[in-house]
């Protein structure tokens, strides 16, 4: 496990930023595992930056976000297709049908779920995946007590999490109650994973993840087994820890 700590957000995304941009110069047609959330936007823009400026090029890039809501179409301003696309793949040259998010709206899960890691297989596995960590550990959709051997597959949203989304829909009714993510497993076997995570609400969590036990009550705490992790953090999110 790397730590590597950043100033601010601003340079905890540049940071981050380099390590993507050094996999894509080092290896052009990388499969790159994305996430969405606030934490990557930062990176998402620098790696924009550096592609108007000729520095990094994405024409042979294939991503593999990690999850999707169950039931929302991809064109939904809410799913996380539509998130990517507005923040980072409109703006940069991927190709389309290198693109891979799991497939909302299919609502068939054990084969929106089956395909996804289907795909993944084919593209030869994930070189690089990008996490952000969530308040309780989670990573993707995979909250406190998954199993760390799950692959892609079908979770139910907690009611806090469909309350905390309820604002970005019209009602209650309207928030998904279910979604697809990449499992601990899918995760695990990428070849090198890189988390970001900054602010001080993620210092307590960013502790108990990589300095405490391994758990599946902190999904994020199995990273400490990877052979090639790596976390770039704000002083903030890594106040709690002793470098
Ligand atoms: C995003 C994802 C989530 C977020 C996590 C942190 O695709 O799967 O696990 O990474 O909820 O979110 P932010 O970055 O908004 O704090």
């Amino acid at each position: 496990m790397k730590i590597i700590k950043a100033k601010d957000y601003k340079d905890m995304s540049r940071k981050a930023a380099n390590i993507i941009s050094a996999q894509v110069i080092m290896k052009p047609n990388a499969v790159l595992g994305l996430a969405t959330g606030s934490t990557p936007i930062g990176i998402y823009e620098q790696l924009i930056d550096w592609y108007n400026k000729g520095d990094i090029d994405f024409e042979e890039v294939t991503t593999i976000n990690l999850d999707e809501y169950r039931g929302l179409d991809k064109n939904h301003d809410q799913s996380y297709w539509y998130f990517m696309h507005k923040n980072f793949f409109d703006k940069v040259n991927i190709k389309e049908e290198n693109i891979n998010v799991p497939d909302g709206s299919n609502l068939d899960a054990k084969q929106a779920c089956s395909e996804y890691e289907e795909i993944i297989h084919a593209a030869g596995g994930i070189d690089l995946q990008l996490l952000g960590i969530g308040n309780d550990g989670h990573i993707g959709f995979n909250e406190p007590g998954a199993a760390f051997e799950l692959l892609t597959h079908c979770v139910d949203l907690t009611d806090s999490t469909i309350e905390a989304n309820k604002r970005f829909f019209e009602s209650k009714d309207d928030v998904p109650k279910q979604a697809y993510t990449m499992g601990i497993k899918s995760i695990m076997q990428a070849r090198k994973v890189l988390m970001v995570a900054n602010g001080i609400g993620k210092a307590d969590i960013v502790k108990q993840a990589f300095f405490g036990p391994v758990t599946p009550e902190v999904p994020a705490s199995i990273l400490q087994m990877h052979p090639d992790f790596t976390l770039v953090g704000d002083e903030e999110a890594l106040s709690k820890i002793d470098l």
